[in-house]
């Protein structure tokens, strides 16, 4: 049976990073609602408490019944989770005179206690809450403290509890992953068996289970996640697959016949289809970004499903939908909810069931089952790219010559940035979340090229640094790299006359213009 250790999520914004944490420890986990503790799951070893926006005395702080689980498995409360313990269990909260927040040193730590096994006596922890506990409940004592937080951590002489007020799953907390093992491993007592080589021989098996003799229908993008679920299925159900691959004319230069190629060489059922007349029909004489997405969203819906229907006996539809995905839908502070992008609209009147076995991957995980799958590289390292493709990257109305245009700058970007090999030896492109070019087409500049004057558009470099896609940084090229490609850009593609590299971070931007 698979161990799982549960995380509670009480909304703080580092839930999914301690949910990382723990599968970088080769043990499955799962981040629920605070107040969602499944009963009765015989593969649960440990509950792990988040932090929270909330103070425990606020009016909508979020409550949970630790009898649930308090004594059953081994806790560990992190920051809210620790202040919650401690008050409900008859401890004292108080407002700290100034918010503890930053890097701070542990002055005491018991490094006889199991969870600080291994720590510098000194350990650098990173807080960041405005209340701190000023009294420990009964049975508990302190096992760390700060210069400024005596309760730094605690523990419990009855039950299997142990907080800590700091938070160890960021990387500031330097041996917060040291504090993480000892919690899963030896307290829990995670064999650390959750890998990319057993998740892909469990879910083959579910998936045979689940899928039986039906038929599965999967929308493939040409991303990483959509590509890894279709080789995942293929192993489970081999030509009972079939994959529908959409041209809507606004992919990348010669994205769609590599893309295809790629596919059937490794042994996908797939149907490609040039629907890019259409998408270039609805599309023409509209500016709006909103009514842009709307519009590719609707066709896709469309072409998609006069496809699917054809396939008259499938029972069910696939999806690449990843867990960061469902975490986003479920986030229950609100804040942090969007548009769930890779579901563009399901085909509802299909009457299919759901299948989605990449659902409780994070995006690197999702990479190196794809690699365990022996998928390409050139598949599996992908950057991202939108669902309604260069129509995003385009300001103003879109033609296919637009399109032509910006292609070619993309592509010289691209290509560059393939070829570009770092100082460490990584390629410049692993180094990237994501890039792309952004032609902007309502925007003229007057240049010289030659003995004549130009008056044409410029293109936008950008390029941004992430682990998530929710907050990017704009990343810091190379001079020499983006000397080269804006020389090259200028040089070879006709309309353009111009190349910006953008520093914007998100927020306050987005990555994608439109
Ligand atoms: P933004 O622009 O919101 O983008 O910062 C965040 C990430 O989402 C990608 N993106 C999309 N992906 N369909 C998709 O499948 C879409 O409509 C879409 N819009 C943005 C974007 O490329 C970035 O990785």
């Amino acid at each position: 049976m698979q161990q799982k250790i549960i995380i509670l999520d009480f909304g703080s914004q580092t839930t999914q990073l301690i949910g990382r944490r723990v599968r970088e420890l080769d043990t499955f986990c799962e981040i629920l609602p605070y107040n969602k503790f499944p009963a009765d799951d015989p593969s649960v070893i440990g509950v792990i408490l988040s932090g929270s926006p909330y103070s425990v005395h606020d009016p909508n702080a979020f409550r949970v019944d630790l009898s649930q689980f308090m004594g059953k498995y081994p806790v560990l409360g992190i920051c809210y989770g620790a202040q919650y313990i401690a008050h409900t269990g008859g401890g004292r909260v108080e407002c700290a005179d100034s918010r503890e927040y930053g890097r701070a040193h542990l002055a005491m730590v018991d490094t006889q206690n199991p969870l600080f096994r291994g720590f510098d006596k000194d350990s650098q922890v990173w807080m960041s809450h405005g209340d701190t506990i000023t009294a420990l409940p009964e049975g508990c004592h302190a096992i760390a403290s700060t210069g400024d937080v005596l309760n730094a951590a605690y523990a419990s002489d009855r039950y299997p509890l142990w907080a800590v007020q700091f938070h160890p799953e960021v990387y500031h907390t330097l041996q917060g992953k040291q504090l993480l093992k000892n919690f899963v491993v030896d307290i829990c007592g995670s064999q650390q068996q959750w890998s990319p080589a057993s998740f892909v021989d469990t879910t083959v098996r579910e998936l045979k289970e689940q899928l039986g003799n039906d038929r599965v229908i999967l929308g493939l993008s040409g991303g990483v996640d959509s590509s890894v679920c279709g080789v995942l299925l293929n192993r489970a159900i081999g030509d009972r697959l079939t994959c529908i691959f959409v041209d809507h004319g606004m992919l990348r230069k010669n994205e769609f016949q590599k893309v295809m190629e790629a596919y059937q060489g490794l042994g996908l059922n797939v149907i490609g289809v040039d629907a890019s007349d259409k998408f270039f029909a609805d599309l023409a004489g509209v500016t709006d970004p909103e009514q842009k997405r709307k519009i590719i969203g609707r066709d896709f819906v469309e072409v998609f499903n006069a496809e699917a229907h054809k396939i008259t006996d499938a029972r069910w539809l696939a999806q690449g939908t990843i867990y960061p995905d469902r975490i986003e839908s479920l986030s229950i502070t609100g804040m942090t909810i969007k548009s769930h992008h890779n579901v563009g609209g399901l085909p509802k009147e299909m009457h299919l069931q759901l299948c989605e076995p990449l659902q409780w991957l994070f995006k690197d995980e999702v990479r190196r089952v794809g690699r365990e799958l022996g998928m390409p590289d050139r598949l599996i390292k992908r950057h991202p790219f939108p669902g309604p493709g260069l129509a995003v990257r385009i300001l103003g109305d879109i033609t296919r010559e637009r399109v032509r245009i910006l292609q070619e700058a993309d592509d010289i970007y691209i290509e560059n940035m393939l070829a570009y090999v770092c100082d460490d030896g990584e390629r410049l492109y692993d180094k990237v979340w994501q890039a792309g070019a952004i032609l902007l087409s309502t925007v003229r500049s007057v240049g010289v090229m030659g003995d004549e004057r130009t008056y044409e558009h410029p293109v936008a470099l950008r390029a941004v640094t992430s682990t998530d896609a929710m907050t990017a940084d704009w990343a810091h090229l190379p001079y020499d790299f983006l000397a080269k490609v804006s020389n090259e850009i200028i040089n070879k593609v006709r309309g353009v006359n111009r190349v910006c590299y953008d520093i914007s971070s998100k927020p306050p931007a987005t990555i994608e213009w439109e």
